[in-house]
């Protein structure tokens, strides 16, 4: 077994908005990039780190206006990224928080290392401070006298703080850089940085006072202040670790890629492995930075108004299609425009077309001719070569990060299987000749060599079809070589084809299925906690339903069980309005039924749904129906 470790991080995001195309992005590449890696060398060789950002200005203010205190605001929002990460299906090893108590601890520690060599000093500052950024900025670093990013006036502020001596380092990372020439990759932002440090790196104020600023980690050597959010930010890579004793810390440091996008370079690039320096620990091996989702041409942003929800895009279109896009879409390092347009078409082109009609094509075949069975035949080994080449592609590719190539030689992979079967087009041929079989045997097992180098990208669509190709999805602990290798023709086993649906329905609609989710105008920057969001009400799937039959639930004097009809099917309801509505007033009647209501259980009946009534301050209820009939499944807006 290699002994290679893999430490792959993504930024941890501030908890003042909830989770954006933008951050669903970094933490999908990363979960694809954990999954080829332990693949690659082994589950417990790799260690996938993301959390949230809980201190600071930003957070401190959000919780305000939420009027929640910062705590029970963050662990809301921190709740949710962890919930949207759960329902894509990300797997990090490791959710780290900011304000619990161990990496408070660690921060301090490491404030106090550094201030103990030297390297912290008092003084005063006085400059152009963004809230939004949480950060000070020079002369040169705004534009027409804004905050390049907010594009709103800085304030000017005035005080005594702490400072960390980053200049001293400055020749020092300028030659660390140089040295390791892919330590900043891709190499347009090496090059930014070296260019940056080519004037002289001003030394860092790394304290708030408590006064301004009370919501953050306690300078352990001066408690009239707080730290940095930055510095507080940034050691969590090496906190999550257990940094400086942890048994991890040993393991996975220094083989750290951290992953992050262009937007905070400078932190990454420059502060970060000057404290670590500072801190006399190793830099991390790489900086792997990628551009920026644009939609409209406008950097998505929450202040800017532009928001993508991730849920919506993967509930409309499947979590593998929605990753499938992001990975495939933007090349690595580039910026790269949004549009449900666009994941429409490659969608409809790459996975419905090419991969889906080839997977289902194939497999009908076998069916047909064969009634699906598949055991003990040959193999002609057509695309052995082709398979292991594909193999060496993207691990090439991979180590650049270079998400979209690598799909790129599945895909090559995926064509030249088509092409294979429309030149021998076996469905003109007799199925008992055993070059048929012959072709239809490769081409099923190219497609399971397919499914298995699409485990890290599409882990869900490689499981459905080695499922539909007889076969169980094999154990986490294997390798893709090894994936590659053993197939189907395992000569003395039974192999039968199981029927699959669809791997990818085309999307026929012209109008975005996503759209009526989709945020064009400004968005909640917090959720209160007596509002809900449009998004959330549209979760509920009200429509209108007509009753077909009724009867009373016998023992019990207030239920009554409906069977009500919706567009195509019918469903049982159990209601508690006997006494107002007897069984014999049911039928023919139209209600609004909450149709995606989480089926429950009364008197022994399940009760698909809830029938919407009202109730006075009497107690007095009345049923609510459409003011006019219309056709039974209409949605309720
Ligand atoms: N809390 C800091 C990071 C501290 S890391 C020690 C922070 N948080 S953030 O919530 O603003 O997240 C920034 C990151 O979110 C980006 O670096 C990137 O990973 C992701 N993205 C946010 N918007 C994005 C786009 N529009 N496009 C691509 N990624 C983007 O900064």
């Amino acid at each position: 077994m290699s002994d290679e470790t893999y430490y792959l991080t993504t930024p941890i995001y501030y908890v003042n908005a909830t989770p954006h195309l933008g951050h669903a992005y970094t933490t999908i590449l990363a979960d694809t990039m954990a999954r080829f890696q332990r693949l690659r060398l082994g589950p417990e060789q790799v260690y996938f780190l993301t959390g949230t950002d809980e201190h600071g200005d930003k957070v401190a203010q959000a919780a305000a206006k939420a009027g929640e205190s910062p705590q029970a605001y963050a662990d809301r929002i921190s709740g949710v990224f962890k919930e949207t990460w759960k329902r894509l299906g990300l797997t990090p090893d490791q959710f780290i928080r900011t304000t619990t108590d161990h990496h408070k601890r660690t921060v301090q520690r490491f404030l106090q290392q550094i201030y103990d060599s030297g390297d912290i000093y008092f003084g005063e500052y006085g400059g152009h401070y963004c809230f939004g950024c949480e950060r000070f900025y020079t002369e040169k670093e705004l534009q027409d006298g804004k905050c390049p990013d907010h594009r709103t006036a800085p304030t000017f502020i005035k005080e005594e703080n702490y400072f960390f001596r980053m200049g001293k380092y400055q020749d020092w990372l300028i030659d660390h850089i140089n040295g390791h020439p892919d330590f900043i990759r891709p190499e347009r932002y090496k090059n930014e940085v070296l260019s940056f440090l080519r004037d002289p790196l001003e030394d860092l104020c790394i304290s708030r006072p408590r006064a301004r600023l009370e919501w953050g980690i306690p300078i352990p050597f001066d408690e009239q202040f707080v730290t940095y959010v930055w510095f507080d930010a940034l050691i969590n890579y090496i906190s999550a670790l257990g940094w400086p004793e942890g048994e991890e810390f040993r393991r996975f440091w220094p083989a750290a890629q951290h992953l992050i996008a262009k937007d905070i370079l400078k932190p990454h690039a420059i502060y970060w492995p000057i404290m670590l320096k500072a801190a006399g620990i190793e830099p991390y091996r790489h900086l792997n930075v990628h551009g920026y989702w644009k939609i409209e041409e406008a950097k998505m942003s929450k202040s800017l108004g532009k928001v993508v929800r991730p849920l919506d895009l993967a509930d409309a279109y499947g979590r593998d299609a929605f990753r499938y896009f992001l990975l495939r879409e933007m090349t690595f390092g580039l910026d790269a425009s949004f549009s449900e347009e666009a994941l429409v078409a490659r969608l409809n082109a790459d996975l419905a077309n090419d991969l889906g009609n080839l997977y289902s094509r194939v497999l009908k075949l076998i069916e047909r001719f064969y009634g699906g069975n598949i055991t003990g035949w040959t193999y002609s080994g057509t695309f052995s070569d082709a398979t292991r080449d594909a193999l060496t592609e993207i691990t090439a590719a991979m180590k650049r990060f270079a998400f979209s190539e690598a799909l790129g030689a599945i895909w090559n992979l995926v064509s030249a299987t088509n092409k294979y079967l429309v030149t021998n087009e076996p469905w003109k041929q007799d199925p008992g000749d055993p070059r048929t079989k012959a072709v239809l045997f490769t081409a099923a097992e190219t497609l399971r060599r397919i499914a298995v180098l699409l485990m890290p990208f599409l882990p869900e669509t490689a499981e459905r079809m080695m499922r539909g190709l007889g076969i169980d999805a094999p154990p986490t602990s294997i390798r893709l070589e090894e994936g590659l290798s053993l197939g189907l023709l395992d000569r003395s086993l039974e192999r039968q084809i199981r029927e699959v649906p669809a791997l990818f329905p085309r999307v026929e609609s012209a109008t975005p299925r996503s759209s009526k989710n989709r945020k064009t105008t400004a968005a909640p920057s917090e959720v209160s906690p007596d509002e809900i969001t449009i998004e959330e009400f549209r979760r509920l799937d009200l429509r209108v339903a007509e009753v077909v039959e009724a009867e009373a639930v016998p023992g019990s004097k207030k239920l009554v069980r409906l069977r009500v009809r919706l567009t195509g099917e019918e469903r049982t309801i159990v209601a508690g309005l006997r006494e107002q509505y007897p069984p014999e007033t049911w039928p023919g009647k139209q209600v609004i039924l909450v149709a995606n209501l989480k089926p429950t259980t009364l008197m022994g009946i399940q009760s698909q749904g809830m029938v919407l009534a009202a109730e006075d301050e009497e107690g007095k209820i009345v049923l609510l129906t459409p003011e006019q009939r219309i056709p039974p499944g209409s949605q309720v807006r």
